[in-house]
């Protein structure tokens, strides 16, 4: 086998590389020159290190070249590593050659500059060192949950995103022009988990979810990534017994494999592995009471906002359950609590720290009637349900599923003050762009 033609950044950093020649390429982090020396860090995927490359040993041409490369510009380098104890990493490649791929032109993003500012040139922002870390998070948090649904025995399966229901019900869905007929961007696949439960039992999908609600809030996002599972022969304790295993369990696979974008992102990869199931629970009329307690003015029936949620949870460790929320505050297809109709078998898993909710999971109504009444109550079209109710008819079985907010859970986990800090191009009420 030939050797490749370049070697990753992160092989200058090999214990047996010290005197080796290594051809690099990436990208300029940073460089200036004095006396004759250019000192480059260069990054690429697998990390960054100091290049130096001397006028003499370049040649006049390459070297002005080199010089002139900018923040982001891209090079080649050929060089030498050596020890060097003030170079970061304690290495560097003395350059036998460098040559320009792109100068570049000058990079418009540096410190102080405004949120606003930075959003706007959010396709270049992202190259940061903390969304570079972001990312990889994730990347590894979406690998896990695929891996444990994997090893349980869950079907990945592909509901679509566009539909003609408003699922959630319709004051929160994008509504689009569908050849001339009214269209829908999903809020949830859940009703098309649903259909696919006879068939599979336990399925899952991993979608983009949009929600057209104008919350300017350091949580909600118009578009996110919803990881949602259904599960046959499933009650509200099985759900919340499978809910906390895969919450522990992903946050632990993700701890052990990214403990050093974790801590550079401020979360100590200890905190994430101490959490373990299982989680307190917590019944609504009981968080009321301590809310009340707290001198909130809510009472029976008042919704948990962003406020109540953080109180119920700032002085926590743990995710928490909080169970049995009054119907009137949930969705139409949630079923109704034997031991006490006022309220239904659902539950919402608080992330703990102040966060808040991060996982929205019930048991589904089953009772055609049940659903057609709710339905009239929440004031949805009775026909746009029509197949859904046929699920009912024909070898309803009790189940029940769970809404994971992938950002959500991001946000605690890497300890970001703002959701948009968890996806590379948020899509919030006042931006849509770039
Ligand atoms: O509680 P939600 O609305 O539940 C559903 O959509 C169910 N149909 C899910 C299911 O059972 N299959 O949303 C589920 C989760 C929330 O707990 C939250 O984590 C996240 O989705 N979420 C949002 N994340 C970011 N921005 C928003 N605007 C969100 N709305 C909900």
């Amino acid at each position: 086998m030939t050797a490749p033609p370049f070697d990753p950044v992160a092989r200058a950093f090999a214990p047996d590389a010290v005197g080796a020649t290594v051809r690099l390429r990436g990208w300029v982090l940073r460089s200036r020159s004095s006396g004759g020396i250019l000192f480059i860090l260069l990054r690429d995927r697998t990390g960054s290190v100091q290049v130096t490359g001397k006028r003499d040993v370049l040649g006049d041409a390459a070297f002005d070249a080199a010089e002139h490369v900018q923040v982001e510009g891209t090079v080649r380098v050929e060089g030498t590593v050596a020890v060097d104890q003030r170079s970061p990493g304690g290495r560097e490649v003395r350059a036998s050659a460098i040559s320009v791929i792109d100068a570049g032109e000058p990079f418009p993003i540096f410190a102080e500059q405004t949120e606003e500012f930075r959003l706007d040139k959010r396709h270049l922002a992202i190259r940061s060192q903390d969304f570079v870390a972001t990312f990889r998070v994730k990347a590894e948090l979406l690998r896990a949950l695929r891996e444990f649904l994997d090893a349980e025995d869950v079907l990945e399966t592909t509901p679509p995103v566009l539909s003609g229901n408003a699922a959630e019900g319709g004051a929160e869905a994008f509504q689009i022009d569908y050849f001339g007929r009214p269209g829908y961007l999903s809020q949830t696949a859940q009703l098309y988990l649903e259909a696919m439960l006879a068939p599979h039992e336990r399925v899952y999908a991993l979608t983009p979810s949009f929600r057209a609600e104008k919350s300017r809030t350091p949580r909600h996002l118009t578009e996110y990534l919803h990881l949602e599972v259904e599960l046959a022969w499933c009650d509200l304790a099985g759900l919340m017994e499978f809910t906390e295993r895969m919450i522990s369990s992903v946050l632990h696979t993700v701890a052990e494999r990214r403990p050093n974008e974790l801590a550079q992102l401020g979360r100590p990869p200890a905190e994430l592995l101490a959490i373990q199931p299982p989680f307190p629970r917590l019944r609504y009329a009981e968080a009321i009471d301590r809310l009340q307690k707290a001198g909130f003015p809510v009472e029976w029936g008042s919704d948990l906002a962003t406020a109540e949620e953080r109180a119920l949870t700032l002085e926590e460790k743990s995710p928490i359950f909080v169970t049995h929320f009054p119907r009137e505050l949930k969705a139409f297809y949630m079923l109704r609590s034997a031991d006490d109709p006022r309220t239904v078998e659902a539950t919402d898993l608080l992330a703990p720290e102040g966060y808040g909710e991060m996982v929205g999971a019930s048991c589904r109504e089953t009772n055609v009637e049940n659903l057609k009444q709710r339905i009239a109550e929440v004031g949805a079209p009775l026909a746009e349900y029509e197949w859904y109710l046929d699920l009912r008819r024909h070898g309803n079985v009790p189940h029940a599923g769970l809404g994971l907010g992938v950002e959500r859970i991001l946000r605690w986990m890497l300890r970001r003050e703002h959701i948009r800090e968890t996806t590379p191009f948020p899509r919030t009420p006042s931006r849509h762009t770039p």
